[in-house]
């Protein structure tokens, strides 16, 4: 008898088990590939993949996120855009919300990410975690008159108003 109603309970147990996987595995596909629309859709490739916005975006998935050695530089100093795939890989999901709503140098778009709702910053992690991790660190920050070894955009404001300048 006891067997019979725990054979019996094994069996529902299955029963329900199966749809409520089911649907987790689509939920959790369909996260993913918010994410991939998050990322496409505002501009982190832009900066955060090389080459591709010289290319107009024509640089494979493959490459996505991988990080840029080539520096933005002003009055901040001389930025690289991270390789997100490594960056990611060393937090949890809670970090990244953290990370996500913390500070960060010109010209990385910050208040983007502020804005960005606990949904979508989730998603964006789950897709950037669904990539293989691939690529090396960015180079790291270099401060204002520091050395720099890397070719970079050069964002110092030029051939301001004379008043501005006095200021
Ligand atoms: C205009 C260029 C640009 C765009 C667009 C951009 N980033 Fe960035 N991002 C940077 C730069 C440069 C840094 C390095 C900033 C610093 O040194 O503080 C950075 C840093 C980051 C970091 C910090 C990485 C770490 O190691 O802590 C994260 C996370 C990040 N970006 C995510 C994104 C996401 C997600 C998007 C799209 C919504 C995006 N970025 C769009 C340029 C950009």
């Amino acid at each position: 008898m006891r067997t019979a109603y725990s054979l019996l309970g094994l069996g529902l147990a299955t029963l329900l088990a199966v749809p409520a996987s089911a649907g987790d595995t689509s939920a959790k596909k369909a996260m993913v590939e918010r994410g991939r629309y998050l990322i496409a859709t505002s501009g982190c490739n832009d900066c955060h993949t090389p080459g591709y916005m010289q290319k107009d975006g024509k640089v494979p998935e493959s490459e996505w996120l991988t990080g840029e050695s080539m520096g933005w530089q002003g009055p901040w100093g001389t930025t690289y855009a991270a390789n997100l795939r490594l960056a990611l890989s060393q937090m949890t999901e809670q970090q990244w919300l953290a990370r996500a709503r913390g500070a960060y140098r010109p010209p990385m778009p910050g208040p983007s990410l502020h804005a960005m709702t606990d949904a979508d910053l989730r998603a964006i992690y789950r897709y950037v975690k669904s990539l293989p991790l691939k690529g090396n660190p960015a180079p790291a920050y270099v401060p204002p008159g520091g050395q720099v070894a890397t070719p970079y955009f050069d964002f110092t404001p030029k051939n301001l108003p004379k008043q501005a300048a006095a200021k």
